[in-house]
């Protein structure tokens, strides 16, 4: 295959402010797969909250995947999720071809979707159906996968009453779908300016938490599940107002809290289930299954905006200043100089 051995990519060579440590080249190298692996031309990539988290190295356990004192040289593009075209193909890959559209988490990989060009291991690669967009397609494999799986734990039953925090972001703009899909009833916390984004991607009622307690505000209602993305307070909290067998599942927000609830959760007492984000289904079936949603009409991924290569820090920093409303896409192929 004739390409060029160069490509554009973001990297981050320190830990510090994505907007100060983050930039962009012109000259990695593109990688080769190994004979299980293939390269995929990059059409777009999706932001996400954990590249602020790896990029400042916000806790340890990242210093300790990364790089203790400066993330090690082949762990410095980030971008976990990503939508292309295969270019190359290890000689022991079997059911993918040259040319043909994947989707990807490329998490196990630590990343590499800011860039024109990726590894993927074949047993990620998820054949993109024809009526996904490219930028459709990239938001599944981290948010959309993380979502499903969140929604299957909650074991939601047509009728039963959901309630989504952190509905704003990127996996509560699927999550608040993929329920309602389900024939769910679904309440969702949000900030104020917010609230218009998350009602039009289905939510039945809007609890704005800057203007009240929410778990307050809800006393009186009986949940068959929360589904919380943003965990930012005691989960115990939701005991008040979840059903006697209700669910509580935590998919993100405080790494303590995440921590707490995977060591403890199992050993709350009384009926009601507490427990973090599990893997019980493989991410690729996940995958599939968000696709088809996409592919079937049946939910949208709520992308706020596209933006080039070269404006992915500024992305990360306005994902952490929470001025993003569902979310960003990268697209590999706007402002990409000549010579690529
Ligand atoms: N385990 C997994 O596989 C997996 C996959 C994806 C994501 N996650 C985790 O899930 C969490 C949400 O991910 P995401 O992509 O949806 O993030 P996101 O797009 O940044 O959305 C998070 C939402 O949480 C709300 N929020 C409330 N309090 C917050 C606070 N103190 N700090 C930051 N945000 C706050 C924000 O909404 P308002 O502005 O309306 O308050 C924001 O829209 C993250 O922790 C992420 O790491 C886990």
């Amino acid at each position: 295959m004739q390409h060029s051995k160069l490509m554009r990519a973001i990297v981050f060579r320190d830990y510090g402010d994505p907007q100060k440590v983050m930039e962009l080249v012109e000259d990695c190298k593109i990688p080769k797969p190994n004979k299980n692996e293939v390269l995929v031309k990059i059409k777009c990539a999706s932001v996400n909250a954990a590249d602020g988290y790896i990029v400042r190295a916000n806790y340890f356990i990242i210093r300790m995947v990364f790089g203790l004192f400066k993330p090690s040289k082949k762990k410095r593009i980030l971008g976990m999720d990503i939508a292309g075209t295969i270019r190359d193909i290890g000689k022991n890959v079997k059911g993918f071809q040259v040319g043909e559209a994947v989707v990807a988490d490329i998490r196990k990989s630590f990343g590499g979707g800011y860039a024109q060009y990726a590894i993927v291991h074949a047993k990620h690669l998820v054949k993109k159906p024809e009526e996904v967009s490219f930028e459709q397609a990239c938001t599944v494999p981290i948010s959309g996968q993380a979502a499903m799986m969140g929604i299957i734990l909650c074991d939601i039953k047509p009728g039963d009453k959901v309630l989504v925090n952190g509905a704003s972001g990127g996996v509560g703009s699927f999550g608040i779908q993929i329920a309602k899909a389900q024939g769910a009833y679904v309440a969702a916390i949000c900030s104020t300016n917010k609230a218009e984004a998350v009602k039009s991607w289905g939510a039945d009622k809007i609890v704005d938490y800057k203007k009240k307690d929410s778990i307050k505000a809800l006393i009186g209602n009986e949940f068959d599940a929360v589904f919380d993305t943003a965990s930012f307070q005691c989960s115990g909290r939701y005991k008040q107002i979840l059903k006697k067998e209700g669910k509580y599942v935590l998919v993100g927000g405080d790494f303590y809290n995440m921590l707490k609830i995977k060591l403890f959760g199992r050993f709350r007492r009384g009926s009601q289930k507490f427990m973090a984000l599990t893997q019980k289904v493989e991410v690729t079936t996940n995958i599939k299954t968000v696709l088809k949603m996409i592919a079937d009409n049946k939910i949208k991924p709520a992308i706020q905006k596209v933006i080039p290569l070269q404006n992915v820090p500024e992305a990360i920093h306005s994902l952490e200043q929470r001025s993003v409303v569902g979310k960003i896409v990268v697209d590999l192929n706007k402002e990409v100089s000549a010579h690529f």
